[in-house]
């Protein structure tokens, strides 16, 4: 049956001594999707390999309903196979010289079930992943996307307690991969499995995800809900991976809880969200989502005039690259026509809930 994971503390060093993973703690409920979001190198797989029980953890702590599977300290490490884990690489892992059918049954053969019961779980595997008409083709007559179901299938006929996926959807064209992202999450939802999803795409994360963890070299940054995680980044790193492209420098000069006035290098001040508690005349940055910046007067606070320095016209939305603030300000407009022309002065607005500074990195 489905298992909640959790993960405490856990830290992964190779040989080559930087941790991989650095003191990554988190848990998935019973059911629920978790994506652990990052650019190529933050520890994704690691993490992975390590609930998987294919990478030894240097420290810390999983367990999977309670149950420790890895816990160095305490001499623990279950191996893989006794975890009933089931996982979905990046490859197509399917057996090709199989077809679907055996590819799907193949998982069931060790594990002491009688023919009727292995037949049903296998139709229903392949029901779910929508291969029913599929299961006496070879699997190298399927295109990409159905050998990526096959493997699905496979992983999930054994009722593991835990799915894991790997970049599932990275080898496969740009349409496939829109497709089969939507109905991942509505078939794994199906099953009602626990799912722990890894990729660097923020799109899949958003789509896929009850939960988003954003990590940067090994370090669990942020986990919150696509929301929130959207609305209200931890961090300059998880607002900039996410897509803030406009980050200015400023100071503060006045904070009120979550909100604060800092001020720009044209001397201007703008209302900003702030998290942590940064110090009266700190060096920030503010962060800037270019579907944030709106443009014309909207009343309120935080209202600018701004120059258009270029525009990239992109059909159904164009990007207006602003002179404001003293710096650089991307906006976004929605429309198949582009309202302002270089050159041209607007009215650039900031919401302030939509607008965020953080303290500089070091
Ligand atoms: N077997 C290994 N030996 C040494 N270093 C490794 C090994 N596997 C991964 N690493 C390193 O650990 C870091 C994290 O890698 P990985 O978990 O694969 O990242 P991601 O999946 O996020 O791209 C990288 O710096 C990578 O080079
Ligand atoms: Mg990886």
């Amino acid at each position: 049956m489905s298992a909640e994971l959790a993960i405490r503390d856990l830290e992964k060093v190779f040989s080559t001594g930087k941790p991989a993973v650095d003191g990554v703690s988190f848990t998935i409920a019973k059911g629920e999707i978790v994506v652990l979001l990052g650019p190529s190198g933050c520890g994704k797989t690691t993490t992975l390999r390590c609930v998987a029980g294919l990478e030894h953890p240097t420290a810390g702590e999983i367990s999977l309903d309670g149950d420790l599977v890895s816990a160095p300290a305490k001499g623990i490490l279950t191996p893989p196979r006794a975890r009933n884990i089931g996982m979905v690489f990046q490859s197509y892992a399917v057996w090709p010289h199989m077809t679907v059918r055996q590819n799907v049954t193949y998982p069931l053969r060790t594990r002491g079930m009688t023919r009727a019961a292995m037949t049903a779980a296998v139709a229903e595997a392949l029901d779910l992943v929508d291969l029913a008409a599929y299961a006496d083709r070879p699997v190298t007559q399927l295109s990409g996307g159905q050998m990526q179901r096959v493997a699905l299938a496979r992983s999930m006929v054994y009722a593991p307690r835990l799915l894991l996926l790997d970049e599932p959807l990275s080898n496969l064209d740009a349409q496939l991969r829109l497709r089969l992202r939507d109905d991942l999450r509505r078939i794994i939802k199906r099953t009602g499995l626990t799912a722990l999803y890894v990729t660097h795409d923020q799109q899949e994360a958003v789509v896929l995800g009850d939960r988003i963890g954003v990590m940067q070299d090994g370090k669990l940054r942020q986990m919150a809900t696509p929301a929130d995680l959207y609305n209200r980044p931890a961090d300059q790193f998880v607002a900039e991976f996410t897509g803030a492209a406009s980050m200015l420098p400023c100071r503060l000069v006045r904070r009120e809880g979550e909100f604060g006035s800092v001020e720009m290098a044209d001397g201007r001040r703008v209302e900003a969200w702030m998290p942590g508690a940064p110090a009266i005349g700190a060096a920030m940055v503010l962060a800037i989502r270019p579907e944030n910046a709106l443009l014309g007067a909207a009343g309120g606070p935080n209202c600018f005039t701004a120059r258009v320095t270029s525009l990239r016209y992109q059909g159904t939305q164009t990007i207006y690259e602003l002179d404001a603030l003293g710096g650089r300000i991307e906006a976004l407009e929605l429309g198949t026509a582009a309202r302002h022309a270089e050159g041209a002065e607007v009215s650039l607005t900031l919401p302030p809930a939509l607008t965020w500074a953080y303290a500089s990195l070091p």
